[in-house]
């Protein structure tokens, strides 16, 4: 069965949390008494078909890295050391892509280390959904009408069709074969996406996508910090 095929994760998160602003990059702003990135490797150790967590930090980051999760790491015997990202996400996970000997057909995720809650159901959905596809990612269907607007005038030029629009999230799963190869390709042709689909998209792979989870959020401003924190509150007994 697929769903016990086993996994391995990239967790990037070499990030400087630019919007997020702050001393401290937002991935290790404390979370009910851990860093926020501890909550998001602590959701895949979870689960018994991820095999190991490759998480990927800023070159700068290691003292921050070992300071802030290495109270922890007992707790999380499957997380690998920390590998050195780069200067943009992309090249981060090209990084934590090649830093993995794997099989050309072996599963890897590529996950965000700034989304502490990928949420047990939806890692199943996702891994019971490689049983078809070769590349599949999270995603929402926007409940919001969205606007195509141009920048320097904040003018409307278009209204996208709503019902065929979603808003992509991580993890996102690969065979690590083609997905690095495609990663080297980006490279080589100067083409830079914000998330990993993009560039299977640019090179002619299908990618489906698998119902993703509203509380899967991105820690981008302060008030996603404050929204998290009250969710555990709610959670603890
Ligand atoms: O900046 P943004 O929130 O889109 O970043 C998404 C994820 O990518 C974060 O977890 C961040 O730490 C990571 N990242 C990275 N290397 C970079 C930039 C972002 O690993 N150079």
């Amino acid at each position: 069965m697929t769903l016990d095929l086993p996994l391995t994760m990239i967790v990037v998160a070499a990030g400087s949390g630019q919007r997020f602003g702050g001393p401290r990059p937002k991935q290790y702003l404390d979370l009910a008494g851990r860093p926020v990135v501890f909550h998001t490797l602590h959701s895949f150790h979870e689960h018994p078909n991820i095999k190991a967590i490759l998480p990927v930090i800023a070159a700068d980051g290691h003292e921050l890295w070992h300071h802030c999760l290495d109270p922890h790491l007992s707790e999380l015997p499957r997380v690998l050391s920390p590998v050195t990202g780069g200067a943009t996400r992309q090249e981060s996970v090209w990084r934590g892509l090649s830093a993995l000997d794997l099989p050309a057909d072996a599963w890897v995720g590529i996950h965000d280390a700034a989304r502490p809650f990928p949420g047990k159901k939806l890692l199943e959905r996702l891994l019971e959904a490689r049983n078809e596809n070769m590349a599949l990612i999270a995603a929402l269907p926007a409940s919001d009408t969205v606007k195509r607007v141009d920048p320097q005038r904040n003018i409307i030029l278009e209204t996208l069709n709503r019902s065929h629009l979603w808003l992509a999230q991580t993890p996102q799963l690969f065979h690590h074969g083609p997905i690095l190869q495609l990663h080297q390709r980006a490279r080589a042709a100067g083409f830079e996406a914000t998330d990993d689909a993009s560039l299977a998209e640019w090179g002619g792979l299908e990618v489906r996508v698998v119902p993703g989870d509203p509380r899967n959020i991105k820690i981008t401003h302060p008030r996603d910090l404050e929204l998290a924190r009250q969710w555990l509150q709610e959670e603890l007994p």
